[in-house]
């Protein structure tokens, strides 16, 4: 019976791997939108794939968010050398403390024994305040290091979801609404196209810079994220992406198919 099940998550991945058309994909069981331990299941199938990608002096460059913060759990200090550095991905987007790149990462430098920078930029700020913030030296450091991660590791979220979580304001809600936006990742919401209506204004990674990245996880589940991970992936590059994700969210993207 093990086999069997085993066989068929096999048979689910590929499945889902050709319909999104990402390099791999990688199913954990259950269901995280009804057990919280699953989510801690994507945390450890993410760490150990990631695993195999890490060297001395790799960067990662890491998103927000409650799975994010799962990852950051299973991390232990023999997954990284001293010389590796976890970097947030994006400047503020109006996440609350807990679910806040720059906290994770120094949660998941601290666990792996490795090295962490921060990205202090505030959430709503005026152009010309986002103008000088770039040419802060400091910050312009650390979106150097950003732009030469090797690893990205990202949560994909649920459009509505991250628009209320977020401190997101009025006019910003209305386009996401209006623009029936479905899947979130980086600050940017999808429609079901795939289509970006909305881009958080922030500074960082940019969804055209994964495209050189050469591996991307996104790690996501339950079925209540299915559709956001379908728009996601029609929207941002992909083709270096390995989706880890649980059988919910897995039976809901093959179904119809
Ligand atoms: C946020 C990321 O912090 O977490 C988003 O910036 C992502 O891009 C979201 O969609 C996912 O959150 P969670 O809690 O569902 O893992």
């Amino acid at each position: 019976r093990l086999m069997n099940e085993i066989a068929g998550i096999n048979v689910m991945e590929e499945a889902v791997r050709d319909k999104l058309g990402v390099k791999k994909v990688l199913i954990v069981p259950g269901n995280s939108d009804d057990s919280p331990w699953v989510k801690e299941e994507l945390g450890r199938a993410a760490v150990k794939s990631m695993k195999a990608c890490v060297s001395d002096r790799t960067i990662i460059a890491v998103t927000g968010g409650t799975t994010m913060s799962a990852v950051a759990g299973m991390l232990t200090p023999d997954f990284a050398s001293p010389d590796m550095l976890f970097v947030p991905a994006r400047g503020g987007i109006g996440e609350e403390i807990q679910n806040q790149a720059n906290v994770i990462c120094a949660t998941m430098a601290q666990k792996s024994g490795a090295r962490h920078r921060v990205l202090y930029v505030p959430d709503q700020v005026s152009r010309e305040m986002y103008e000088s913030i770039m040419k802060e030296p400091s910050i312009n450091e650390v979106m150097g290091l950003i732009t030469s991660a090797s690893i990205v590791l990202h949560g994909i979220g649920d459009a509505a979801t991250m628009a209320k979580r977020r401190n997101t304001s009025e006019e910003d809600l209305q386009t996401i609404l209006e623009g029936e936006a479905v899947g979130e990742a980086f600050g940017y919401y999808f429609d079901v196209h795939g289509k970006i209506v909305h881009k958080v204004k922030t500074i960082g990674l940019q969804l055209k810079d994964l495209a050189s990245i050469p591996n991307v996880f996104a790690v996501a589940g339950g079925p209540s994220k299915a559709n956001a991970i379908q728009s996601y992936f029609k929207g941002a590059p992909h083709s270096s992406s390995t989706l880890i994700t649980d059988e919910g969210a897995a039976k809901e993207l093959l179904k119809g198919t």
